[in-house]
């Protein structure tokens, strides 16, 4: 079985204990064992990216772009081998999966031009004889924390704006899935970047997550997962002084009006729910519908359900592949279990048999459903989504804000005036008009509002409002 290591300082650091990287769509695959990282191994990797901020700080553009743009073009080159490890960690279907790793590769492309694309601003003052600067510098080491869910797209998301404006990093990746952030350390190494720019030590949330928040030389962490965490590290990250941003949560609305394209719907929809194994934070999980066109929908919706290919992640025809592993398993089944019991109706949602011993569930539609169930306010991270039937748009649009969370908000209309209504009272950081309230571009602002989001956006040129920090200069001019 092949091992891999840390990366702390530019050296393959073997860890004191190797873990199974469990393929869930067939537990007898391995993937690796993959190293787990200790609290002294951060130390380590924290004080060489310390020592090499000064550096890659001061670097030029150029030396960035090339490394940034190298490791575009080599993730792109690599997307299908990459995307099969993805697959097979995880448990996306491969076109799924290959599809985010491609989505990396941009990010990387994207990233690169943004080191050319800084700038600054002058003003004059309003005392005379100066002129004041603003410009934009990096904060120094960031600490990156990945959820299991998407393993490339969102490491790469936060590695790529980090390096591109200077910083150096250490990152943890989830311990379910670090095979491709592995690959991906991997490809940046190859591509030239200096030692202790980049650091990878895996493991647990409990010792290498909480070491690297505690650490003296991290000024700043990015994290995406549980909104209980994301809390948890933001005051952690408070009491010393730390930049944080944190992406949690989402019970994002898909809101269905009687005028909307049926087809369009219940696509955007299955989609929105489903893809991935519904295990996004952007998933649409409360179908918000109205009385003129519920019942239809819903036959529609089941219609497409009993079709959607639930199996191996590499298996040809795969659309849903299965849940991460059984924790997550169970968790599924017992928000089901929920549903059912507060007076939902359970369409599909059984446990799945197939030649592989894997985490399979059936897609779950959830009939008869009223926003203040559990099953609507708590995030299930799974392919379960609930129906809420409302009599007009108005209440639709009050079911769609009565949630803590405000990730991303859908509206599926023909009428100009209701979507544009909506754009504008949704509470979210994102809205989707006509198409799944999930997927989104790599070169746009991501991020929510309420419990969902903390902390400047991600993505995009708005990247650079968490990885750096402005400076303003006075010159006097005489
Ligand atoms: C997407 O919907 O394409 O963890 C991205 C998540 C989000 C990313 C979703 N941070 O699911």
């Amino acid at each position: 079985m092949t091992q891999y290591s840390n990366y702390i300082d530019g050296e393959w650091v073997p860890g004191a204990e190797f873990t199974p990287n469990i393929n869930p769509s067939d537990t007898s695959d391995v993937v690796g064992e993959y190293a787990h990282g200790t609290a002294t191994d951060v130390e380590a990797a924290t004080a060489a990216a310390r020592d090499s901020f000064a550096e890659w700080s001061m670097s030029t553009p150029q030396q960035r772009f090339d490394v940034l743009d190298a490791a575009g073009g080599q993730i792109l080159a690599r997307k299908t081998e990459v995307g099969r490890l993805l697959a097979r960690e995880e448990g996306k279907p491969l076109a799924e999966a290959i599809g985010e790793v491609a989505r990396a590769g941009q990010i990387f492309k994207f990233f690169a031009g943004e080191t050319l694309r800084l700038t600054g601003d002058i003003v004059a003052s309003v005392r005379p004889g100066l002129n004041v600067e603003m410009t934009r510098e990096p904060l120094g080491v960031i600490g990156l924390i990945t959820p299991w869910n998407f393993p490339i797209a969102i490491p790469a998301w936060k590695i790529a704006p980090a390096l591109a404006y200077g910083n150096t990093v250490v990152i943890k990746p989830a311990e379910l899935v670090p095979g491709c952030t592995w690959e991906l350390v991997k490809i940046l190494a190859d591509c030239g970047l200096p030692a202790g720019v980049l650091n990878l030590v895996m493991g647990k949330g409990t010792v290498v997550g909480d070491a690297l928040v505690k650490s003296p030389h991290v000024a700043a962490i990015s994290f995406t997962g549980s909104v209980a965490t994301g809390r948890q590290l933001a005051v952690s990250c408070a009491e010393r002084g730390k930049r944080v941003q944190a992406e949690m949560g989402g019970k994002n609305p898909m809101v269905v009006l009687d005028d909307a394209d049926l087809d369009l719907a219940v696509e955007a929809c299955v989609n929105g729910a489903y893809y991935s194994t519904g295990q996004r934070c952007t998933a649409s999980s409360r179908l918000v519908v109205t009385e003129g066109i519920h019942d239809r929908f819903v036959k529609a919706v089941k219609a497409r359900l009993k079709v959607l290919h639930v199996g191996h992640a590499l298996e040809e025809g795969t659309v849903i592949g299965p849940v991460v592993d059984q924790r997550q398993l169970d968790q599924d089944l017992e928000y089901i279990g929920v549903a059912r019991d507060e007076g939902g109706e359970v369409f599909g949602g059984e446990r799945r048999d197939r030649p592989t011993n894997g985490f399979y569930l059936a897609p779950a539609l959830i009939i008869g459903t009223t926003n203040d169930m559990r099953i609507n306010r708590e995030e299930v991270f799974g392919p379960v989504a609930s129906v809420v039937q409302v009599p007009d748009y108005a209440a639709a649009l009050e079911v769609v804000n009565a949630t803590n969370f405000g990730l991303t908000a859908g509206i599926c209309s023909t009428s100009l005036s209701r979507v544009s209504h909506f754009k504008r009272h949704a509470k979210a950081g994102m809205v989707m008009v006509n198409a799944p309230t999930a997927g989104v571009d790599y070169h746009v602002a991501f991020g929510g509002t309420k419990a969902s989001s903390y902390g400047p956006r991600e993505q995009g040129t708005y990247a650079k409002e968490f990885y750096t920090v402005v400076k303003t200069t006075y010159v006097n001019a005489g």
